[in-house]
């Protein structure tokens, strides 16, 4: 009952593994059916844990199982995969997540709903915030170990003057910020509220997660957008990191000694116009060449939005996702490299298995 060292860069050795007592731990993983928490849920089981998943009835399991297959043969996914106690649950709902807690020792929580339309704002606060605060207070109340949280750069702060944004970096109420980020922050909040009422926890902070498995959610609409050989770029950029990045990240802050901090996990930052033309490189498709102005997507988005109010369409473009097409961020990652003496994938290395990927499956 250990991690091999070989499937965790930076694991910790297997003497000061034992003193600790993951050894007897039974882990909850929320968020389990999505792109981090099933990449998460087959290094938890290669490293012989004893896990339990919650999932939504309308939950897709196969997914989870198509993840395990990118790592090891169907007969070897098949038996992962029934290794994991399946509960059905929803963070929002307590009587379920409350029989959930029973004899967890460890919860990994990455479930959120992901959504930056601002009609979503309730659903987002439902499960964002109350459902944090829900899994906050159950980790409390059964005297939960550790918690290891899945935030986001989006509750950080703007760098001054294109200052790198560290962890210090402070969210700024009066930006305008979109509602993702307003509910990410509030579910943050929730569980430095727990670190307060005495629940160890280390919290990380990913930029966009590049992953297989999930095309049409996050960066995998990107990869499928750029396969189609888009002629425009925009002149924002993003800060990227792998999955396999965050889920070893998370593994390891799970295992340290740190507690209560958090962690930016951001490899690279990338402009989008670099970002588009490798991925259109390796798809052997043509990279975008002509720079679209900011006034032509915001004159798009509000057609999209009026189009959306006649018809009852869902919008296609917001304004949230125009800003953020052209603004450029600068992440800094120092501290955990620093502090865990973590090392990324280098992003060209995440970017080619990623895409090689897409195109073996489109
Ligand atoms: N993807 C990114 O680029 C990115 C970047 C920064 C931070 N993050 C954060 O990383 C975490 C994982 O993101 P992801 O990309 O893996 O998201 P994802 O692929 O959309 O998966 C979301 C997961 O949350 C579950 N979920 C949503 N609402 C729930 C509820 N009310 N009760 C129980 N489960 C619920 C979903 O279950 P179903 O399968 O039933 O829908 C799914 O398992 C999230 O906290 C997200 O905010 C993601």
């Amino acid at each position: 009952m250990y991690y091999f060292s070989k499937d965790i860069p930076n694991a910790l050795n297997r003497k000061e593994y034992y003193k600790k007592d993951y050894f007897y731990s039974m882990i909850l993983v929320t968020g389990g059916t999505g792109l981090v928490g099933s990449h998460l849920l087959y290094f938890l089981l290669k490293g012989n844990k004893q896990v339990r998943a919650i999932h939504r009835k309308s939950s897709n399991l196969q997914a989870v199982k198509k993840i395990f297959g990118y790592y090891v043969n169907e007969v070897e996914a098949e038996t992962l995969f029934n290794k994991i106690e399946w509960q059905e649950a929803n963070i929002t709902e307590i009587p379920a997540l409350t029989d959930a807690f029973k004899g967890i020792t460890h919860v990994y929580h990455a479930a959120a709903y992901i959504s930056f339309d601002p009609k979503h704002y309730k659903k987002l606060k439902k499960a964002n915030m109350e459902g944090t605060a829900n899994v906050v207070n159950l980790c409390l109340a059964n005297s939960v170990k550790k918690l290891c949280y899945v935030s986001s750069i989006a509750t950080l702060g703007n760098g001054l003057n294109g200052a790198p944004i560290t962890e210090e970096t402070h969210w700024n109420p009066e930006e305008k910020n979109n509602v993702y980020a307003i509910t990410k922050y509030g579910a943050e909040m929730e569980v430095w509220r727990g670190t307060q009422e005495g629940l160890d926890a280390v919290i990380f902070k990913p930029g966009v997660i590049l992953g297989e498995g999930f095309w049409s959610s996050g960066s995998g609409v990107i990869i499928k957008t750029a396969s189609k050989g888009i002629p425009f770029y925009t002149d924002g950029g993003m800060g990227v990191v792998d999955v396999k990045d965050v889920v070893k990240a998370m593994i390891q802050g799970m295992h340290s000694e740190e507690k209560n901090t958090s962690y930016i996990l951001v490899s690279d930052n990338l402009k989008y116009k670099k970002l588009l033309t490798k991925i259109a490189t390796r798809l052997n498709v043509n990279p975008p060449k002509k720079r679209a102005p900011k006034w032509v997507l915001m004159v798009f988005s509000k057609i999209d939005w009026l189009v959306s109010k006649l018809f009852g369409t869902r919008r296609k473009l917001l304004k949230a996702t125009v800003n953020s097409l052209y603004t450029v961020s600068n992440y800094s990652s120092l501290k955990i490299e620093r502090e865990l003496n973590f090392t990324f994938t280098p992003i060209s290395e995440t970017l080619d298995r990623v895409v090689d990927c897409y195109s073996m499956e489109s």
